[in-house]
Protein backbone atom coordinates (compact mmCIF):
# COMPACT_ATOMS: atom_id res chain seq x y z
CA UNK A 1 0.00 0.00 0.00
CA UNK A 2 0.90 3.51 -0.74
CA UNK A 3 0.22 6.59 1.14
CA UNK A 4 0.21 10.18 1.26
CA UNK A 5 0.42 12.80 4.56
CA UNK A 6 -1.93 15.04 4.77
CA UNK A 7 -1.63 18.81 5.56
CA UNK A 8 -1.79 17.79 9.22
CA UNK A 9 0.79 15.31 9.08
CA UNK A 10 -2.25 12.26 9.19
CA UNK A 11 -0.99 9.48 6.80
CA UNK A 12 -4.07 8.02 4.42
CA UNK A 13 -3.80 4.84 2.37
CA UNK A 14 -3.83 5.94 -1.31
CA UNK A 15 -6.54 3.36 -2.34
CA UNK A 16 -9.47 2.37 0.17
CA UNK A 17 -12.67 0.60 -0.34
CA UNK A 18 -15.80 3.14 -1.02
CA UNK A 19 -19.36 1.51 0.39
CA UNK A 20 -22.15 3.62 -1.52
CA UNK A 21 -25.13 1.85 -2.81
CA UNK A 22 -24.02 -1.36 -0.09
CA UNK A 23 -27.07 -0.38 1.53
CA UNK A 24 -28.48 -4.42 2.44
CA UNK A 25 -26.42 -4.86 6.19
CA UNK A 26 -25.31 -8.48 6.17
CA UNK A 27 -24.36 -7.31 2.33
CA UNK A 28 -22.40 -4.68 3.58
CA UNK A 29 -20.95 -6.12 6.57
CA UNK A 30 -19.54 -9.23 3.83
CA UNK A 31 -18.18 -6.73 1.32
CA UNK A 32 -16.11 -4.94 4.34
CA UNK A 33 -15.06 -7.85 5.76
CA UNK A 34 -13.75 -9.72 1.98
CA UNK A 35 -12.14 -5.64 1.62
CA UNK A 36 -9.93 -6.04 4.84
CA UNK A 37 -8.83 -9.96 4.22
CA UNK A 38 -8.04 -8.16 0.65
CA UNK A 39 -5.92 -6.17 2.56
CA UNK A 40 -7.93 -2.48 2.72
CA UNK A 41 -7.74 -0.56 5.71
CA UNK A 42 -9.63 2.46 4.64
CA UNK A 43 -13.05 2.51 4.12
CA UNK A 44 -15.42 5.27 3.11
CA UNK A 45 -18.88 5.45 4.50
CA UNK A 46 -21.18 8.32 4.61
CA UNK A 47 -24.57 9.11 7.04
CA UNK A 48 -26.81 9.33 3.78
CA UNK A 49 -25.67 5.75 2.64
CA UNK A 50 -27.01 3.69 5.96
CA UNK A 51 -24.48 1.55 6.08
CA UNK A 52 -22.49 2.93 8.97
CA UNK A 53 -23.65 0.13 11.65
CA UNK A 54 -22.54 -2.67 9.10
CA UNK A 55 -19.17 -0.87 8.06
CA UNK A 56 -18.66 -1.15 12.46
CA UNK A 57 -19.89 -4.52 12.86
CA UNK A 58 -17.17 -5.61 10.10
CA UNK A 59 -14.15 -3.58 11.43
CA UNK A 60 -14.76 -5.27 14.92
CA UNK A 61 -15.57 -8.93 13.99
CA UNK A 62 -12.31 -8.73 11.47
CA UNK A 63 -10.31 -8.54 14.45
CA UNK A 64 -7.61 -6.14 12.85
CA UNK A 65 -6.75 -3.55 15.29
CA UNK A 66 -8.34 0.06 15.16
CA UNK A 67 -4.92 2.12 14.66
CA UNK A 68 -4.65 0.28 11.21
CA UNK A 69 -7.42 1.46 9.71
CA UNK A 70 -8.25 4.78 8.02
CA UNK A 71 -12.36 5.70 8.27
CA UNK A 72 -14.08 7.98 6.24
CA UNK A 73 -17.95 9.06 7.24
CA UNK A 74 -19.66 12.09 5.90
CA UNK A 75 -22.28 14.54 7.05
CA UNK A 76 -25.11 14.47 5.59
CA UNK A 77 -27.08 18.31 3.99
CA UNK A 78 -29.71 17.21 6.97
CA UNK A 79 -27.52 17.46 9.60
CA UNK A 80 -25.76 20.81 8.86
CA UNK A 81 -25.17 23.31 10.99
CA UNK A 82 -23.48 23.36 14.60
CA UNK A 83 -25.73 21.39 16.46
CA UNK A 84 -27.01 18.97 14.48
CA UNK A 85 -23.86 18.21 13.11
CA UNK A 86 -22.03 17.94 16.03
CA UNK A 87 -24.94 15.51 17.37
CA UNK A 88 -24.84 13.54 13.98
CA UNK A 89 -21.24 12.52 13.90
CA UNK A 90 -21.56 11.61 17.11
CA UNK A 91 -24.43 9.07 16.15
CA UNK A 92 -22.11 8.35 13.40
CA UNK A 93 -19.42 7.15 15.92
CA UNK A 94 -21.38 4.69 17.73
CA UNK A 95 -22.79 3.16 14.60
CA UNK A 96 -18.96 2.61 13.66
CA UNK A 97 -18.31 1.63 17.07
CA UNK A 98 -15.38 3.64 17.23
CA UNK A 99 -14.33 6.19 19.90
CA UNK A 100 -12.68 8.05 17.08
CA UNK A 101 -12.81 8.65 13.14
CA UNK A 102 -9.97 9.22 10.87
CA UNK A 103 -11.72 11.67 8.51
CA UNK A 104 -15.03 13.39 8.49
CA UNK A 105 -16.06 15.03 5.40
CA UNK A 106 -19.20 17.82 4.22
CA UNK A 107 -21.06 15.00 2.68
CA UNK A 108 -22.42 18.37 0.26
CA UNK A 109 -21.79 22.19 -0.54
CA UNK A 110 -25.28 22.65 1.13
CA UNK A 111 -27.14 24.34 3.46
CA UNK A 112 -25.23 25.46 6.38
CA UNK A 113 -21.66 23.95 6.09
CA UNK A 114 -20.28 26.79 7.84
CA UNK A 115 -22.15 25.43 11.38
CA UNK A 116 -21.23 21.76 10.34
CA UNK A 117 -17.60 22.81 9.94
CA UNK A 118 -17.28 25.23 13.10
CA UNK A 119 -18.48 21.88 15.19
CA UNK A 120 -15.99 19.61 12.90
CA UNK A 121 -13.14 21.60 13.64
CA UNK A 122 -13.89 21.75 16.95
CA UNK A 123 -14.13 17.59 17.09
CA UNK A 124 -10.77 17.76 15.55
CA UNK A 125 -9.36 20.05 18.51
CA UNK A 126 -10.71 17.79 20.61
CA UNK A 127 -8.96 14.73 19.22
CA UNK A 128 -12.06 13.08 18.22
CA UNK A 129 -11.62 13.31 14.40
CA UNK A 130 -8.06 13.00 12.89
CA UNK A 131 -8.67 15.30 9.95
CA UNK A 132 -11.68 16.91 8.68
CA UNK A 133 -12.49 18.10 4.77
CA UNK A 134 -15.18 18.06 2.61
CA UNK A 135 -16.61 16.47 -0.57
CA UNK A 136 -18.28 18.15 -3.66
CA UNK A 137 -16.77 21.53 -3.05
CA UNK A 138 -16.05 22.83 -6.53
CA UNK A 139 -13.42 25.40 -7.28
CA UNK A 140 -15.72 29.00 -6.15
CA UNK A 141 -17.11 27.69 -2.88
CA UNK A 142 -13.95 25.61 -2.24
CA UNK A 143 -11.92 29.16 -1.99
CA UNK A 144 -14.55 30.75 -0.29
CA UNK A 145 -14.73 27.95 2.73
CA UNK A 146 -10.77 27.91 2.70
CA UNK A 147 -10.31 31.20 3.03
CA UNK A 148 -12.71 31.75 6.07
CA UNK A 149 -12.07 28.51 8.14
CA UNK A 150 -8.94 28.42 10.83
CA UNK A 151 -8.19 24.21 9.47
CA UNK A 152 -7.78 23.97 5.78
CA UNK A 153 -9.65 20.91 4.96
CA UNK A 154 -7.21 18.07 4.71
CA UNK A 155 -9.24 16.33 1.90
CA UNK A 156 -11.76 17.65 -0.89
CA UNK A 157 -13.02 14.27 -2.20
CA UNK A 158 -14.93 15.24 -5.89
CA UNK A 159 -15.94 13.13 -8.55
CA UNK A 160 -12.71 12.24 -10.49
CA UNK A 161 -12.14 9.97 -13.40
CA UNK A 162 -10.55 9.11 -16.57
CA UNK A 163 -13.12 11.32 -18.22
CA UNK A 164 -13.21 13.90 -15.96
CA UNK A 165 -9.50 14.28 -14.06
CA UNK A 166 -10.04 17.61 -12.24
CA UNK A 167 -6.83 18.77 -13.47
CA UNK A 168 -7.62 22.33 -12.50
CA UNK A 169 -9.71 22.01 -9.32
CA UNK A 170 -6.48 19.50 -8.29
CA UNK A 171 -4.56 22.49 -8.89
CA UNK A 172 -6.06 24.98 -6.60
CA UNK A 173 -6.50 21.93 -4.23
CA UNK A 174 -2.50 21.81 -4.32
CA UNK A 175 -2.19 25.47 -4.13
CA UNK A 176 -3.77 25.64 -0.47
CA UNK A 177 -2.53 21.94 0.35
CA UNK A 178 -5.70 20.39 0.62
CA UNK A 179 -5.54 16.23 -0.71
CA UNK A 180 -7.76 15.39 -3.75
CA UNK A 181 -9.92 12.56 -3.73
CA UNK A 182 -11.81 10.41 -6.41
CA UNK A 183 -15.33 9.84 -6.18
CA UNK A 184 -16.39 6.89 -8.86
CA UNK A 185 -12.70 6.33 -10.44
CA UNK A 186 -14.60 3.89 -12.82
CA UNK A 187 -17.28 7.17 -13.44
CA UNK A 188 -19.55 3.60 -11.93
CA UNK A 189 -18.70 2.30 -15.59
CA UNK A 190 -20.47 5.05 -17.23
CA UNK A 191 -19.17 5.90 -21.00
CA UNK A 192 -18.10 2.65 -21.45
CA UNK A 193 -14.96 2.68 -19.11
CA UNK A 194 -14.56 -0.60 -18.55
CA UNK A 195 -14.42 -1.64 -22.39
CA UNK A 196 -12.28 1.59 -23.45
CA UNK A 197 -9.69 1.20 -26.35
CA UNK A 198 -6.98 3.21 -24.33
CA UNK A 199 -7.30 1.80 -21.54
CA UNK A 200 -7.55 -1.95 -22.94
CA UNK A 201 -4.42 -1.26 -25.40
CA UNK A 202 -2.19 0.03 -22.38
CA UNK A 203 -3.66 -2.58 -19.97
CA UNK A 204 -2.30 -5.24 -22.32
CA UNK A 205 0.95 -4.26 -22.21
CA UNK A 206 0.93 -4.54 -18.59
CA UNK A 207 -1.27 -7.81 -18.15
CA UNK A 208 -3.61 -5.43 -16.15
CA UNK A 209 -7.55 -4.54 -16.91
CA UNK A 210 -9.02 -1.19 -17.70
CA UNK A 211 -9.77 -0.76 -14.07
CA UNK A 212 -6.25 -1.44 -12.85
CA UNK A 213 -5.43 1.26 -15.40
CA UNK A 214 -7.78 3.49 -14.46
CA UNK A 215 -7.39 3.43 -10.77
CA UNK A 216 -3.31 3.65 -11.70
CA UNK A 217 -3.26 6.38 -13.78
CA UNK A 218 -5.28 8.50 -10.64
CA UNK A 219 -2.72 7.01 -8.06
CA UNK A 220 0.14 8.45 -10.42
CA UNK A 221 -1.65 11.84 -10.51
CA UNK A 222 -1.18 11.27 -6.25
CA UNK A 223 -5.66 11.23 -6.30
CA UNK A 224 -6.64 9.25 -3.22
CA UNK A 225 -8.86 6.26 -5.03
CA UNK A 226 -11.76 4.13 -3.31
CA UNK A 227 -13.17 1.88 -5.81
CA UNK A 228 -16.20 0.01 -4.85
CA UNK A 229 -17.28 -3.69 -5.67
CA UNK A 230 -19.40 -6.46 -4.04
CA UNK A 231 -17.00 -9.08 -5.75
CA UNK A 232 -13.96 -10.23 -3.99
CA UNK A 233 -12.15 -11.14 -7.02
CA UNK A 234 -12.63 -7.32 -8.21
CA UNK A 235 -11.51 -6.09 -4.66
CA UNK A 236 -8.10 -8.39 -5.86
CA UNK A 237 -7.69 -7.23 -8.74
CA UNK A 238 -8.73 -3.15 -7.64
CA UNK A 239 -5.83 -3.76 -4.77
CA UNK A 240 -3.25 -4.90 -7.22
CA UNK A 241 -2.61 -1.65 -8.85
CA UNK A 242 1.49 -0.88 -7.23
CA UNK A 243 3.11 -3.32 -9.64
CA UNK A 244 3.53 -1.49 -12.15
CA UNK A 245 3.91 1.95 -13.56
CA UNK A 246 2.74 4.41 -16.77
CA UNK A 247 4.88 5.42 -18.36
CA UNK A 248 4.78 9.57 -19.71
CA UNK A 249 3.26 8.60 -23.15
CA UNK A 250 0.87 6.40 -21.24
CA UNK A 251 -0.01 9.00 -18.80
CA UNK A 252 -0.72 11.50 -21.66
CA UNK A 253 -2.84 9.32 -23.64
CA UNK A 254 -5.23 8.64 -20.79
CA UNK A 255 -5.12 12.45 -20.06
CA UNK A 256 -6.58 12.96 -23.66
CA UNK A 257 -9.54 10.96 -22.35
CA UNK A 258 -10.67 13.83 -19.89
CA UNK A 259 -13.35 15.77 -21.18
CA UNK A 260 -13.72 18.31 -18.24
CA UNK A 261 -17.01 17.37 -17.43
CA UNK A 262 -19.42 15.65 -14.92
CA UNK A 263 -20.27 12.17 -16.33
CA UNK A 264 -23.22 12.57 -13.05
CA UNK A 265 -24.67 15.91 -12.56
CA UNK A 266 -23.24 19.32 -11.94
CA UNK A 267 -23.35 20.93 -8.69
CA UNK A 268 -24.28 24.60 -10.06
CA UNK A 269 -27.55 23.06 -11.72
CA UNK A 270 -30.71 24.53 -9.94
CA UNK A 271 -32.44 21.38 -10.45
CA UNK A 272 -29.72 18.71 -9.44
CA UNK A 273 -29.24 20.81 -6.09
CA UNK A 274 -33.09 20.28 -5.32
CA UNK A 275 -32.84 16.82 -6.35
CA UNK A 276 -29.89 16.34 -4.08
CA UNK A 277 -31.26 18.12 -1.48
CA UNK A 278 -34.26 15.88 -1.45
CA UNK A 279 -31.98 12.67 -0.51
CA UNK A 280 -32.21 11.43 2.61
CA UNK A 281 -34.21 14.23 4.07
N1 LIG B 1 -18.86 12.09 -1.98
C1 LIG B 1 -19.76 11.73 -2.86
O1 LIG B 1 -20.68 12.48 -3.19
C2 LIG B 1 -19.68 10.37 -3.47
C3 LIG B 1 -20.43 10.06 -4.61
C4 LIG B 1 -20.30 8.79 -5.17
C5 LIG B 1 -19.41 7.88 -4.60
N2 LIG B 1 -18.68 8.21 -3.48
C6 LIG B 1 -17.71 7.28 -2.87
O2 LIG B 1 -16.84 6.78 -3.89
C7 LIG B 1 -16.91 5.35 -3.93
C8 LIG B 1 -16.68 4.83 -5.34
O3 LIG B 1 -17.60 5.40 -6.25
P1 LIG B 1 -18.86 4.63 -6.83
O4 LIG B 1 -19.23 3.53 -5.93
O5 LIG B 1 -19.91 5.64 -7.11
O6 LIG B 1 -18.40 4.08 -8.23
P2 LIG B 1 -17.09 3.38 -8.88
O7 LIG B 1 -16.18 2.89 -7.82
O8 LIG B 1 -16.58 4.31 -9.91
O9 LIG B 1 -17.73 2.17 -9.68
C9 LIG B 1 -18.39 1.12 -9.05
C10 LIG B 1 -18.92 0.22 -10.15
O10 LIG B 1 -17.83 -0.41 -10.83
C11 LIG B 1 -17.98 -1.83 -10.80
N3 LIG B 1 -16.63 -2.38 -10.64
C12 LIG B 1 -15.79 -2.23 -9.59
N4 LIG B 1 -14.60 -2.80 -9.81
C13 LIG B 1 -14.68 -3.34 -11.06
C14 LIG B 1 -13.75 -4.07 -11.87
N5 LIG B 1 -12.53 -4.33 -11.44
N6 LIG B 1 -14.18 -4.47 -13.10
C15 LIG B 1 -15.42 -4.18 -13.56
N7 LIG B 1 -16.33 -3.51 -12.82
C16 LIG B 1 -15.97 -3.08 -11.59
C17 LIG B 1 -18.89 -2.11 -9.62
O11 LIG B 1 -19.64 -3.26 -9.85
P3 LIG B 1 -19.81 -4.45 -8.76
O12 LIG B 1 -20.02 -3.84 -7.42
O13 LIG B 1 -21.01 -5.20 -9.27
O14 LIG B 1 -18.54 -5.25 -8.85
C18 LIG B 1 -19.80 -0.88 -9.62
O15 LIG B 1 -20.86 -1.05 -10.55
C19 LIG B 1 -18.32 5.08 -3.38
O16 LIG B 1 -18.50 3.73 -2.99
C20 LIG B 1 -18.38 6.06 -2.25
O17 LIG B 1 -17.65 5.58 -1.13
C21 LIG B 1 -18.81 9.44 -2.92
Amino acid sequence: MEFVTLNNGVSMPILGFGVYQIQDPEECERCVLDAISVGYRSIDTAQVYQNEEAVGRAIKKSGVPREEFFITTKVWISNAGYDKAKASIQTSMEKLQLNYLDLVLIHQPFNDYYGTYRAMEELYKEGKIRAIGISNFYPDRYVDLVEFSEVVPAVNQVETHVFNQQAAAHELMKKYNTQIESWGPFAEGKNNLFTNPTLQEIGDKYNKSTAQVALRFLIQRDVVVIPKTVNKNRMEENYKVFDFTLTAEEMEKIAALDTGESLFFSHSDPQTVEYIISLGK
